[in-house]
């Protein structure tokens, strides 16, 4: 049908005043540009996330792909997805389009593989800098841009807790590029492994400090530890809310990663927990580990029967990474069933006038917390040598070197690169519940 030009101009208008509304932070909370709370499910968009990784190199490239996932998404009922690796050199507007006329936001990491912040021998140099404001470039024109992670699980030890001063002064950089470059006001986040020993300091002492230049803009944290038919007391929920409350936590944070797996079918009751009323006045919701079923046996869904891997074109690990996605069930309608019952009510922008003031930041603890209050962060290029250990004052020398709170991604999206995607099997495995 022909319509009349002004019709035309009008619909045109409507079109572009349709666009999706950005996200931004206040206070301890994600709201959306037209001032609604806004949940990893939320009050427009009305689900959860996913994390999103097909491939280990950018899964945001093949616009029939992500067409394909973002309308079962849609079904699923999720309103964001994780992505940890992008390549910033390729045009990703189809897949973004895509996902954001699905209503779908994305929280993306800025590293990539050669320039992720590491616990061993940390260090915050000129070429991570170009790398992750490459990534940035190439991502923050895009509304349904939700958030950018500057580093996932940088520690897994107990022992790693002296490289939490690289990760602020990444935070500090990437919040001064995406300033001086006039970039909209981006959230700029951390995604932390759950590691009983460094709760909560790690989380405090990223978003201490006089200096909100240097301080996160949220933080969120990969929790397994709700298996099965638990509780919010017993699955160790509620602890991890009393340390919000205990310090009236001044940020926005949300499960970056959730899901355990040990006990079967997954039933996703902490959904529930997560968007109900004991956890929604501090917690801004969850992104569920993870689409694709691959040897970690996390998937949501499937692109086809397992192959064999050694076989000849077999792609990694014998997982077709690419296709039409077939829920894996029971758990798929189990999620989905979740989150049609869960609408969480947020509070107006207009209505939220918080007074939080940033929590101390901790002191070393010997054996458990290495950084000693609101230490110099390290320059661009130092490292932690032994100058480096002193300039940034009051490290009390090694903890114990236990491994802890990891989770699927932390090690195996590593690993997927690094070590040829072996040993998956035994990081899910591995993944315990630390209270
Ligand atoms: C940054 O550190 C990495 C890893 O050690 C190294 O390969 C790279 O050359 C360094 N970049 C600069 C500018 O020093
Ligand atoms: C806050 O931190 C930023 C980034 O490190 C720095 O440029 C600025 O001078 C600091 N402001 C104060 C008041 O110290
Ligand atoms: C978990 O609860 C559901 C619903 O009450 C029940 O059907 C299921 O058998 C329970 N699972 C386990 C492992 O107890
Ligand atoms: C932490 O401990 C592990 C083994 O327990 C060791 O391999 C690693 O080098 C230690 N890291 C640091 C930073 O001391």
């Amino acid at each position: 049908m022909r319509l009349p030009a002004v019709a035309g101009a009008l619909g045109l208008a409507a079109s572009l005043a349709a666009a999706i509304p950005t996200i931004s932070t206040k206070g301890s909370k994600f709201f959306t540009s037209e001032g609604d709370q806004w949940f990893i499910k939320g009050t427009i968009n009305s689900v959860p996330g996913i994390a999103y990784q097909l491939v280990p190199d950018d899964p945001l490239i093949d616009n029939d792909q992500c067409q394909r996932d973002a309308s079962l998404m849609q079904e699923l009922g999720a309103n964001a997805i994780r992505v940890y690796h992008v390549d910033p050199n390729v045009n990703h507007d189809s897949c973004m389009s895509t996902f954001e006329e699905a209503g779908i936001y994305l929280f993306l990491d800025l590293d990539t593989f050669d320039t992720q912040i590491e616990q061993n021998n940390p260090h915050w140099n000129e070429s991570q800098v170009e790398r992750f404001s490459a990534v940035m470039d190439a991502f923050h024109t895009y509304d349904n841009l939700a958030g950018f992670f500057v580093g996932n699980e940088v520690i897994t030890m107990s022992n790693g807790s002296a490289s939490a001063v690289f990760i602020k002064a990444a935070i500090r950089d990437m919040k001064a590029y995406r300033d001086s470059r006039s970039y909209r006001q981006i959230p700029i986040g951390y995604s932390a492994a759950d590691i009983s020993s460094i709760r909560p300091m790690l989380q405090n002492y990223l978003a201490c400090g006089s200096n909100a230049s240097e301080a996160l803009d949220f933080f969120a944290l990969n929790a397994y530890e709700w298996c099965g038919n638990t509780t919010y007391r017993e699955s160790g929920y509620s602890h991890l809310t009393q340390m919000l409350i205990d310090i009236d936590y001044p940020l926005p944070i949300f499960f970056s990663e959730t899901g355990c797996n040990t006990i079967r079918p997954r039933t996703f009751a902490d959904q529930a927990a997560i968007l109900g009323p004991e956890m929604t006045p501090y917690w801004s919701g969850a992104l569920v580990y993870e689409w694709i079923q691959e040897m970690n046996n996390y998937g949501l869904i499937s692109y086809g029967p397992q192959v064999e891997a050694t076989a000849s074109g077999a792609p990694p690990d014998g997982f077709t990474r690419s296709g039409t996605p077939t829920p894996v069930l029971p758990d798929f309608t189990n999620l989905q069933s979740q989150w049609a019952t869960l609408s969480p009510e947020g509070v107006r922008v207009d209505q939220y006038s918080p007074t939080l003031t940033p929590p101390p930041c901790p002191e070393a603890t010997p054996g458990q917390w290495e950084v000693d209050g609101d230490v110099a962060l390290p320059t661009i290029g130092q490292v932690l040598d032994a100058a480096g250990r002193s300039s940034i004052g009051g490290v009390t020398g090694a903890a114990t070197g236990s491994q802890a709170g990891a989770s699927p991604t932390g090690a195996a999206v590593r690993r997927e690169v690094k070590g040829g995607m072996a040993g998956l099997v035994g990081v899910a495995a591995g993944v315990v519940a630390l209270l």
